[in-house]
């Protein structure tokens, strides 16, 4: 939906922080042109007018529903990184596929012998099955204290409660006691499966939910029931950085500024707020800035494989050249920030050391300029992709929505609940205009 820009009527022309307001006039985004020299608000609006919600919601509507869960190496994270160059293309960019390899990963399967089918998150560092799986009852261990352990776990897959101890040595009690494999089952409620982290493990291990961990006590520990349980290592895995850019036609040694959202998620979760709502948002900046004359370099930078540990960003930092990286100004990562969880009214600026920097500087004044109506937050944080960018020496920022006092992201994060439902066109616009006219700003001829 397009706003209105209201302009207050006054009976003289005003001149406030380099804004002319002719009375009378009431100011449709779309017809405002900035010549050279005009006024800032002019040159803001040039980007803001045309920023689309509804183009944002929908690309996010396709990455999260249409496309849904995008993990690191599968086949959804490879559409998403297809659409989006096909769009990029569209947009009449020179687009770059950067492929690189990500580490093995392990995929599992757990199914009852009812037939019933177990969400499970397979850990690395856990153990492989044969190919036809591992087939045993299941032992009940309470906690895995090693002394919940009885020769009758022996043989039998280990089933224990996540709680008062680390995993590993949940895992490496279950070992000892002659166990062949271990369910770690979450002590809280979550709607999807336990993610545990574990060093190396000389049998399958693998984390399912508190529902289904009560649920396999219910039916197949009370029963004598068997649950089969299948773990592979994907090996020579792949993932894919996107990169569009685009440069003044003159010249090649322009500074340079980076643009980056991830477009991976994590496993079971649609990823709508992340990070759909980051790409969407900087799809659309593409679109939107390519028609503009430009005096700096710009470089849209959409990276796979964030969620496994930073993997894609940190591969695009360690292709720059030193040249590069010397004529590279900043970096604006865009990374959840369409949520419409109520709490995160305040735009956070993570910086990795907390300090303010070109990127923060430029986006607070432009917050006061366009009237950003969320508060802006300076945060250390790292956690996303301008960490990748900050360790090669370029001043980052990740904008990411959250509740002001409390630094809280929403309750649907890295869950199944991450779906299109809880997103915020509005957000979606606010972090699109800020952004935008922001880069703009650093940009411009
Ligand atoms: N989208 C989050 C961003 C984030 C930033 C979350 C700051 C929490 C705090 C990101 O995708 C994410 O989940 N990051 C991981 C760490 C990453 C290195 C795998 C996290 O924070 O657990
Ligand atoms: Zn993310």
């Amino acid at each position: 939906m397009k706003k209105k820009m209201k302009v207050v009527l006054m009976s003289t022309v005003i001149a406030t922080s380099g804004v002319f307001i002719i009375p009378g006039q009431v100011l449709e985004p779309t017809t405002v042109l900035a010549a050279p020299g005009q006024s800032e608000a002019a040159h803001d609006q040039k980007v803001i007018a045309p920023i689309s919600e509804k183009r944002m919601y929908a690309d996010v509507y396709h990455l999260s529903e249409t496309i849904g869960p995008r993990v690191t190496g599968t086949e959804e994270e490879r559409e998403a990184a297809s659409f989006i160059r096909n769009r990029l293309q569209s947009y009449g960019y020179e687009v770059e596929v950067q492929e690189f390899r990500i580490p093995d990963k392990m995929i599992g399967h757990l199914q009852t012998s009812a037939g019933d089918e177990v969400l499970i998150n397979i850990p690395a560092g856990s153990a492989s099955t044969a190919s036809e799986g591992l087939t045993a009852q299941l032992y009940d261990a309470g906690l895995g204290y090693a002394n919940d352990f009885t020769a009758e776990s022996a043989g039998k897959i280990a089933l224990i409660s996540r709680g008062d101890f680390t995993f590993q040595e949940k895992v490496e009690n279950a070992y000892a006691a002659g166990a062949v494999g271990v369910l770690i089952y979450n002590n809280i409620e979550s709607p999807g499966p336990l993610n545990p982290s574990i060093g190396e493990a000389s049998i399958p291990v693998g984390g399912i939910s508190k529902a289904s961990g009560e649920a396999l006590i219910a039916d197949v520990v009370r029963n004598d029931g068997t649950v089969t349980l299948k773990v592979d290592a994907l090996t020579d895995v792949k993932s894919q950085n996107i990169i569009a850019t685009r440069a003044p036609k003159k010249g090649n040694n322009h500074e340079i500024l980076h643009v980056s959202a991830h477009f991976d998620s994590v496993p079971f979760a649609p990823g709508a707020n992340d990070n759909a709502s980051g790409t969407a948002v900087t799809l659309e900046l593409a679109r939107v800035l390519k028609s503009y004359p430009i005096d700096k370099e710009i470089r849209f930078v959409f990276a796979g494989a964030e969620e496994i540990g930073l993997v894609g960003s940190r591969y695009y930092a360690s292709q720059l050249t030193e040249d590069e990286i010397s004529r590279s100004i900043g970096n604006f990562n865009m990374d959840m920030v369409g949520t419409s969880w109520e709490n995160a009214t305040a735009i956070y600026m993570n910086t990795v050391d907390g300090k303010a920097n070109i990127v923060s500087e430029t986006a607070l004044a432009t917050a006061e300029r366009i009237g950003t109506p969320s508060e802006l937050v300076l945060y250390q944080r790292g956690s996303s992709d301008h960490v990748a960018f900050h360790e090669v020496g370029i001043p980052a920022v990740n904008f990411i929505r959250r509740e002001p006092g409390t630094a809280n992201l929403e309750p649907y994060y890295h869950t199944p609940l991450d779906t299109i439902e809880h997103i915020s066109t509005e957000r979606l616009k606010e972090a699109g205009d800020l952004v935008g006219a922001s880069v703009y700003q650093l940009i411009r001829k």
